[in-house]
């Protein structure tokens, strides 16, 4: 099976990076979300790195030229997957949204179009239910940001085939990231369920008054050599995010340990939801930390 054409759902944070990186992998790429400003502020955005790229010499003014020329933009669904070989969702990390995606694109893709999730914590199986192709569903977890993390983190349910998990694997490889392949499925994957481990600790002991949140980043970067503290991760991937995932895990289990804290509830609430709204557990000036 040839793959061609890469459709990517959701031009936030992850999907726009997900689709700059399948178009500079030379696959034609069409990046469509419900919201034209998404896609409008998508634009910009990499417009902004590649240019800085191009002046780091990290890739030439032509090839940044021949990538954009790969990718496309559009709010419309059925057009965005209706030719597409592989398609990557990246919309919001709630199971029913995802749930409505993927019983539309069941409707608009091809038969033999393989549908792989970002999802940072839902498993595939969850997804591949409303649909009538079970054995072409999977987990293509990146991390943030995608044009930096070189992992992505593959996922097989027991329903999904060899021949999707070695499309993906290959197909990551050509995005020029380390792809890891999960056996089984596991809410969470491996490097979210050990970083929730470390940032449900860190919440912990900063809730119950043991130490200020700065300070327990201290430790984890003087004593435990992290090059970031796990409250400066939140602010960085979005503290709504980690709440959303938490949520999720939340609702899955009924395990109490899994319950989002209530200190990261009020930021949500709040909408202090870190750098993207230039306060979190920190306040930022321009992608400065101040302190
Ligand atoms: N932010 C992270 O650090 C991170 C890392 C890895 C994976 N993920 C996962 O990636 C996914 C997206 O996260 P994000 O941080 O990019 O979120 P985001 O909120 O930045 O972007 C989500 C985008 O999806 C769009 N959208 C919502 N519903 C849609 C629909 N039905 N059709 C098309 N577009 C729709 C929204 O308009 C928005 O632009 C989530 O599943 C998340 O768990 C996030």
């Amino acid at each position: 099976m040839e793959i061609t054409k890469i459709c990517v759902v959701g031009a936030g944070q992850m999907g726009h990076q997900i689709a700059m990186l399948s178009a500079l992998a030379g696959f034609n790429t069409i990046l469509q979300d419900v919201n034209e400003s998404a896609l409008e502020k998508a634009k910009c955005n990499l417009q902004e790195i590649m240019d800085k790229w191009v002046t780091k010499g990290k890739i030439t003014e032509e090839f940044k030229e021949s990538s954009f020329a790969l990718l496309t933009f559009s709010t419309d669904i059925k057009r965005a997957a209706n030719d597409a070989d592989f398609i990557i969702e990246a919309i919001v990390e709630k199971v029913e949204a995802k749930q409505e995606l993927f019983k539309l694109l069941e409707e608009y893709a091809k038969p033999d179009t393989i549908f792989a999730s970002n999802s940072s914590t839902i498993v595939n199986s969850l997804l591949a239910k409303v649909t009538n192709r079970p054995e072409k569903v999977i987990n293509m977890h990146f991390f943030f940001p995608p044009l930096v993390m070189d992992c992505v983190e593959v996922v097989k349910s027991e329903q999904t085939s060899e021949h999707t998990a070695q499309i993906t694997m290959d197909i990551s490889k050509k995005l020029n990231r380390t792809a890891v392949l999960l056996h089984k499925e596991i809410s969470g994957f491996i490097a979210n369920r050990i970083l929730g481990a470390l940032q449900r600790e860190a919440v912990y002991l900063y809730e119950n008054g043991y130490a200020d949140f700065k300070d327990i980043d201290l430790i984890c970067k003087k004593a435990l050599h992290h090059p970031i503290g796990p409250f400066e991760l939140m602010d960085l991937s979005g503290i709504d995010v980690g709440y959303f995932v938490m949520q999720q895990r939340y609702a899955e289990t009924g395990d109490i340990a899994d319950k989002p804290f209530r200190c990261i509830e009020e930021k949500v609430e709040q909408g202090h939801l870190g750098r993207k709204t230039g306060k979190g557990w920190y306040e930022y000036k321009k992608y400065e930390v101040k302190n």
